[in-house]
């Protein structure tokens, strides 16, 4: 029998990855402000996404989830916001058109501001000082004084979750992710790209088919799936004390408690230890619920995490994040698979292409090869064909910036061009041409697998 859960319950377990705050008094002052504050979402809408997850697990939509690795408090503005916005919103078009697969869109975002780390203590030019943790919990500066755990830290981050939403929901609903902007989204700096020319010609098809419907007509303006768009957030949960201030019982549903910080939350690689706080934390709380999935984790742990994160077997609750390197899924992935599917479970399987495949370039930073992240999306899909099992989505990190983080690419950053616009506080992110090849990419993989099962999907509108 499982022991009590309670949104404090976590506190009785080991746990890693949680810095240890000078300030204790200050820190208890900080939770108990954070938990009178609104929350950030709604019960409702974590269900509504729960729902659209399991269709995914279905095989009738697919996850496209992404955004910054860490987000930051120096870049946070409404320009930003924007621009990665509509770089998302032209992914999920061009996969929901040229694949007709309906898209089930999750940003990392609006409160991804909290990061694990390998090492806790960071060298430079013979100084050690203890790592930067997300903007958080510490400051990215190489002084003593910035990394110093800092409670009040999450009350900004709070606040900037709660301004970053609202514009984003804005977005969503009030016009701008109407589909008859299909051609607004494109980025003025990167016009002259492939990618670009790539996705004008869709938008051009996609207003033609607009423009047909309308002269058949159907009133556009009266379906609120082509004026607006539904959009998730999510991110790490990590800081489990943020998280716990932020726990709301369901008013509706009451012995139901949901994480308001976001949608969806995930549980990293670095802190899935069955029986230490983070699962215990992320056990009680009915938002869906991502778990990455490294090379480190033996199918059996894997079923008894499953056992534990989603004993009922519910579609929608668990999404696997397969994190593995290019080189290392094609070892992993199928004894994963065929475990979830002896045992009839049900979860979404989605591929992280970035955290496995991190290296340091000869000029000295850590970036990604954008052939290798390639690499592993494909891997994955051919995995999940040899296995008979659907690939349900991707979880990237990426920017509508036009940054130099990665290499290669159709309009390739080279190892020189990398210290131009590196601008990441944390890991290497796809630019806004990068993102929009792969979601090309995507795409083909995708038709091949889909287009026999295509249907309208009512219950994920929009794109
Ligand atoms: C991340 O998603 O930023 C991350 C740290 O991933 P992982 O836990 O898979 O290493
Ligand atoms: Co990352």
């Amino acid at each position: 029998m499982a022991e009590r859960w309670s949104p404090d319950s976590w506190r009785k377990k080991p746990v890693l990855q949680v810095p240890d705050y000078p300030d204790a008094r200050l820190l208890a002052d900080v939770e108990k402000q954070l938990a009178t504050f609104p929350p950030l979402v709604f019960a409702g809408e974590a269900r509504a996404l729960k729902a659209h997850l399991g269709r995914v697990a279905a095989g009738e939509a697919f996850l496209l989830q992404g955004g910054d690795c860490s987000e930051s408090f120096a870049e946070h503005g409404a320009n930003n916001i924007r621009d990665f916005f509509r770089v998302f919103l032209q992914m999920a078009v061009v996969m929901t058109f040229a694949a007709a697969s309906p898209v089930v869109k999750v940003g990392r975002i609006a409160g991804q501001f909290a990061k694990p780390r390998s090492s806790p203590m960071e060298k430079k030019d013979g100084i050690e000082l203890p790592s930067y943790r997300g903007d958080i919990i510490n400051d990215t500066a190489f002084t003593p004084e910035a990394r110093i755990p800092d409670p009040r830290r999450q009350l900004e981050a709070y606040r900037q979750s709660a301004a970053t939403l609202n514009l984003l929901r804005a977005f969503a609903t009030g016009g701008y992710a109407n589909l008859k902007s299909v051609h607004d989204w494109m980025l003025g700096f990167v016009k002259d790209s492939p990618q670009q020319r790539r996705y004008a010609e869709l938008a051009d098809r996609i207003s033609q088919a607009l423009g047909f419907m309308q002269a058949c007509g159907l009133d556009l303006e009266s379906h609120p799936e082509l004026r607006s768009t539904e959009f998730y957030t999510s991110h790490e949960a990590l800081l489990l004390g943020y998280e716990q201030a932020m726990t709301r019982e369901d008013s509706t549903q009451p012995g139901n408690w949901y994480d308001t910080s976001g949608h969806m939350v995930w549980i990293g690689d670095r802190t899935r230890q069955f029986d230490h706080a983070h699962i215990e934390y992320c056990r009680g709380i009915k938002n869906p619920l991502g778990l990455k999935c490294g090379p480190s984790l033996k199918p059996d742990d894997m079923l008894r995490l499953i056992d534990i994160l989603n004993p009922d077997n519910e579609a929608g609750r668990l999404t696997l994040i397969a994190r593995f390197g290019a080189d290392k899924v094609g070892d992993h992935l199928p004894a994963l698979i065929r475990a979830v599917e002896r045992e009839g479970r049900t979860v979404v399987w989605s591929c992280d292409p970035m955290h496995g495949n991190t290296i340091t370039s000869a000029s000295g930073y850590k970036t990604r090869p954008f052939d290798r992240i390639v690499q592993e999306v494909k891997s994955f899909f051919e995995v999940h064909a040899a296995e008979g099992t659907y690939p349900g989505g991707v979880h990237l990190e990426m920017t509508g910036k036009d940054v130099t983080e990665c290499t290669g690419g159709a309009r390739a950053v080279s190892d020189e061009d990398l210290n131009d616009r590196y601008h990441t506080a944390c890991d290497p992110r796809l630019n806004a041409d990068q993102s929009i090849e792969l979601a090309f990419l995507i795409t083909d993989l995708l038709r091949e697998k889909r287009a026999p099962k295509a249907k309208p999907l009512a219950a994920v509108s929009g794109l």
